[in-house]
């Protein structure tokens, strides 16, 4: 009997434990800023090479993308997080947030929480690629705005053999889709609006590392033929359009050890490329010969608000990523306003879990974040800057607030876990406690001791409502 009950104190400590230590990054129910800039691109072609791995592409002689990244762009390393899956790359570069990883046990292929997304946010948004990461973003509510074309599941040829074909499949529908547009009516105005969002999602380069390893020819070959294709691309739209307002984004989910595999945090796993280029984004003065030297590397998250500057869409409301301004096109007030969204973003996730700990917390006991208890002046200080003129230090103090608020928000969310902790603690120390009385009287052969059993209950009952204070 007594093992039973200690094996089920044992579990209920273990899931205690799990969930005080894993809480969904997600904040709900946050607003959302518009603000008050068009963007500076009209569209955005965002290419994901799912699985490849940084220093492949650093390394690999002449590409097409590093030419874009030392003339005409800017290029570097964008790092991920744990658990290194196609899933959480994924929403980290278009949502903004590395997710909880208690997902894992809810499923990869549902979504766990709503979450905001830039393609939720932008007006119209075309997608090609593997049906499972599509599915990501077109699930939920009101997102009929998402269009999405995949092959079946079962054309995922994961022996490898012409994984590329995969990523030929994108490319040819997307230049059909182009060729279409300029045949429909109703498409061609569609897909000549703002805020357009097209996402070409290639696979083949992950199922080749999984098969063939990243070191091998047929890795190396499919990295040649995206990069081929990525020219191709641009040709094709800038025909299409002919008004230099597309921006360009191109990067991977995750890595790939040496051995083909991914989802844990070596350095081959966690390292990504990216390139950006196009209209919003930074475009060096004089083109450089060493793609060393022109590095601005970044958090992978963080290419979510650089995508939302670029075109002009309300920054995804979950987004924990930094903007970095030195990634955006080389004008201050720009720059100064796009990091003042970004900022307004994150301060509106803070504000919202201050609200919400507020109101599940007695007052006497809550202790709000002292360095933003007053922080309405922190956004209109920003604001004031931008309307000075004085762009440099909007910018900085618009960095300010999004840390400030970015550690508000780590503290709210770790804002329980010490007493719950301590509580768990102290009941496990109770049961140990118990447990030996139990075996010493065992031995001894006496018979409990009221007194000690009433010691107990009392405590049980102390903790039970000191949890309920908190
Ligand atoms: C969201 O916020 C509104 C207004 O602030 C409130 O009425 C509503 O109950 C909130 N919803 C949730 C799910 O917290
Ligand atoms: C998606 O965007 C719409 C507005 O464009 C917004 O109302 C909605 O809340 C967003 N979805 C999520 C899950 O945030
Ligand atoms: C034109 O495009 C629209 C939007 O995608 C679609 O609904 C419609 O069926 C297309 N018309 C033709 C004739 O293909
Ligand atoms: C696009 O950019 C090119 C090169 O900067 C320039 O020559 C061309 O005139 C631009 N086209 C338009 C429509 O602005
Ligand atoms: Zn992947």
């Amino acid at each position: 009997m007594l093992i039973l009950i200690s094996l089920i104190i044992h579990i209920l400590f273990l899931a205690v434990s799990f969930d005080i230590h894993f809480t969904s990054p997600v904040v709900q129910n946050v607003s959302s800023h518009s603000w008050k800039k068009t963007g500076e691109a009209k569209r955005l072609v965002l290419i994901i090479a799912d699985g490849l791995r940084f220093d492949t592409f650093w390394k690999a002689n002449t590409l097409h993308l590093h030419n874009i990244g030392t003339t005409r762009g800017v290029w570097g390393r964008s790092r991920t997080q744990l658990p290194t899956e196609s899933r959480t790359g994924h929403v980290a570069v278009i949502g903004g947030f590395y997710e909880d990883p208690s997902a894992i046990f809810k499923g990869w292929k549902e979504n766990p929480v709503d979450f905001d997304s830039v393609f939720n946010r932008s007006r119209y948004t075309w997608s090609w690629g593997s049906p499972d990461i599509l599915r990501i973003f077109s699930k939920g509510h009101n997102v009929d705005h998402i269009f999405t074309d995949s092959y079946s599941p079962e054309d995922e040829d994961f022996t490898g053999t012409n994984a590329y074909k995969l990523d030929e499949w994108v490319f040819i529908k997307f230049k059909d889709f182009l060729s279409s547009a300029q045949k429909n009516a109703t498409l061609q105005q569609m897909v000549r609006r703002d805020k357009v969002v097209f996402f070409l999602h290639l696979l083949g380069l992950d199922t080749n590392g999984h098969s063939k390893k990243p070191h091998s020819r047929e890795y190396l070959e499919n990295l040649r033929f995206v990069d081929d294709h990525v020219k191709e691309l641009e040709d094709q739209v800038n025909n299409f359009y002919g008004d230099n307002a597309t921006a360009f984004l191109f990067t991977s989910d995750h890595g790939m050890t040496d051995w083909g595999s991914h989802g844990a945090g070596d350095p081959s796993e966690t390292d990504t490329p990216f390139v950006a280029w196009g209209a919003g984004f930074y475009k060096p003065k004089i083109p450089s010969l060493s793609l060393h030297s022109v590095r601005r590397d970044c958090n992978q998250v963080d290419l979510t608000p650089l995508m939302s500057a670029v075109l002009g869409i309300n920054f995804p409301v979950n987004s924990k990523g930094f903007l970095r301004a030195e990634h955006l096109v080389d004008d201050m007030k720009y720059r100064a306003i796009a990091m003042l969204g970004n900022a307004e973003q994150m301060y509106e996730q803070f504000k919202s879990l201050e609200e919400k700990k507020k109101a599940t917390t007695y007052s006497f006991t809550f202790s709000a974040y002292p360095p933003l208890a007053d922080s309405h002046y922190a956004v209109t200080d920003v604001q004031n800057l931008i309307d000075r003129g004085f762009y440099k230090q909007a910018i900085e103090a618009g960095e300010e607030l999004h840390l400030i608020s970015s550690s508000g928000i780590d503290y709210y969310h770790r804002y329980d876990s010490l007493w719950l902790y301590s509580v768990a603690t102290l009941g496990f120390i109770g049961w140990i406690a118990y447990t030996l009385h139990c075996i010493i009287l065992g031995n001894v052969k006496m018979t409990p001791n009221r007194n000690i059993q009433l010691i107990f209950v009392a405590l049980g009952v102390f903790q039970a409502l000191y949890l309920f204070c908190k």
